[in-house]
């Protein structure tokens, strides 16, 4: 029997669109090369949208949403629109509503991608970033006495849970054991001592139940100097919600930039979809020029397939984006010099060409590989 998945395409505003139609495009020629289809169901949400009749986002979108299997998401933001409005009122309400509790960045350097951190390798760059999706910091929560007044004091509290704290500590437990089995606990425990110790703890119950996954811990600040230098040293990386935001913006650097960061916010609950975005927003300043770079979106684009289990297909087309990158190493940076259109043609041609094709050492190992291993079946 053939696979079939259902994909809804939110393209969003800016070069979200842009980008998407390109990661789409790849996405349908590993269908088609690897034998499986993809249903797309198109969801016209965004700036447009909100100027034209003030919507954003309401429940029968999200139950709509949640009917299908994946979603690849482009970028929401525009300068037409008040600050938040989108980012908080769309993107963060469905990272929430549809319990995407973990966001996963690989920062790995592609061959022929410069880093600007001078004489770094691609073999001594490849690690993922498991960023907690839900809690710490960004519920919100707190609040502001005497506002405007000179003895004004604002409360912002960080909210951890148990279960949330487990859960992705527990998924990065087993993502480490299907690749180098190596952890590394990132936080700030010797001062934020009430959820750094539930972070340690639950790290420290995990490690009993994975004795093969050998266990590190590096405080926040340190990492920022740790992981531009020896990322070598980091397989899996477990951190909080600011903290992922934080140093996963530093990994997108190391590896080349935003044009190559790529992103997963995953339902580990099978409760409903998983969601695949580039890291970068929507760059209103390029925007409709054809100049966007669409790697990013391309390897999120291949983070959806693997979590859906077509891991074949997801090697693939990361394979042909390493392999174009090889080739055109300026294709990893803004000022590609080519459009984006002719960028998401290369990569499928690619495809095309060498479907099969393994990777070189330094594509072993790669995330795309091990993903589907991860996610639990939906009812
Ligand atoms: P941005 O990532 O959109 O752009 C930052 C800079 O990088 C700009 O100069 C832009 O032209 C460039 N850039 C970004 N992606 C690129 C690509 N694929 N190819 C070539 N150049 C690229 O971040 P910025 O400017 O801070 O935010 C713009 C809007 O996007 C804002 O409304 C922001 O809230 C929103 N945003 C949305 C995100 C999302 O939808 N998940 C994530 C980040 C920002
Ligand atoms: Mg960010």
């Amino acid at each position: 029997m053939t696979n079939s998945y259902s994909l809804a395409v939110l393209g969003g505003d800016g070069i979200g669109p842009e980008v998407t139609s390109e990661a789409l495009k790849a996405v349908l020629a590993a269908a088609e090369i690897f034998g499986f289809e993809v249903d797309r169901t198109d969801f016209a949400l965004g700036a447009d949208r909100f100027l034209e009749d003030g919507h954003v986002i309401d429940e029968a979108d999200i139950a709509e949403l949640s009917k299908h299997d994946a979603i690849l998401f482009g970028a929401l933001g525009d300068p037409r629109v008040p600050p938040g409005v989108l980012e908080r009122g769309l993107i963060l309400r469905l990272r929430s509503r549809l319990r995407q509790s973990i966001n996963l960045r690989p920062v790995r350097l592609y061959p022929g991608v410069r880093s600007p951190m001078r004489d770094l390798t691609p073999e001594r760059c490849n690690l993922l970033i498991v960023r907690e999706n839900s809690e710490g910091m960004y519920t919100s929560e707190g609040s502001t006495l005497w506002r405007g007044e000179n003895r004004a004091v604002a409360l912002q509290e960080s909210v951890n849970t148990l279960e949330a704290v487990s859960n992705v500590v527990d998924f990065s437990f087993r993502l480490a054991e299907r690749r180098r089995k190596k952890l590394t606990l990132c936080h700030k425990t010797n001062v934020l001592v009430h959820a750094g110790a539930m972070y340690a703890e639950a790290v420290e119950r995990a490690a009993a139940e994975h004795p093969d996954v050998e266990v590190d811990y590096v405080h926040v600040d340190a990492m920022c100097q740790h992981l531009p230098l020896t990322p070598e040293r980091f397989d899996v990386v477990v951190t909080d919600n600011l903290f992922g935001d934080i140093i996963s913006d530093l990994g997108a650097t190391i590896q080349g930039g935003l044009g190559v960061a790529s992103s997963a916010n995953l339902n580990i609950t099978a409760s409903g979809p998983s969601m695949f975005e580039a890291v970068h927003g929507s760059a209103p300043d390029i925007a409709g020029r054809g100049w966007a770079n669409p790697m990013a979106a391309i390897l999120s684009g291949a983070l959806g397939l693997a979590w859906l289990g077509e891991p074949d297909a997801a090697m693939a087309v990361e394979h042909a984006v390493a392999r174009v990158l090889t080739r055109l190493p300026a294709l990893a940076g803004p000022a590609m010099g080519h459009s984006t259109e002719k960028v998401g043609d290369l990569v499928a041609a690619e495809l095309q060409t060498h479907p099969g094709e393994g990777p070189d050492d330094a594509l072993t190992g790669s995330v795309m590989g091990v993903l589907h291993g991860l996610r639990p079946a939906r009812a």
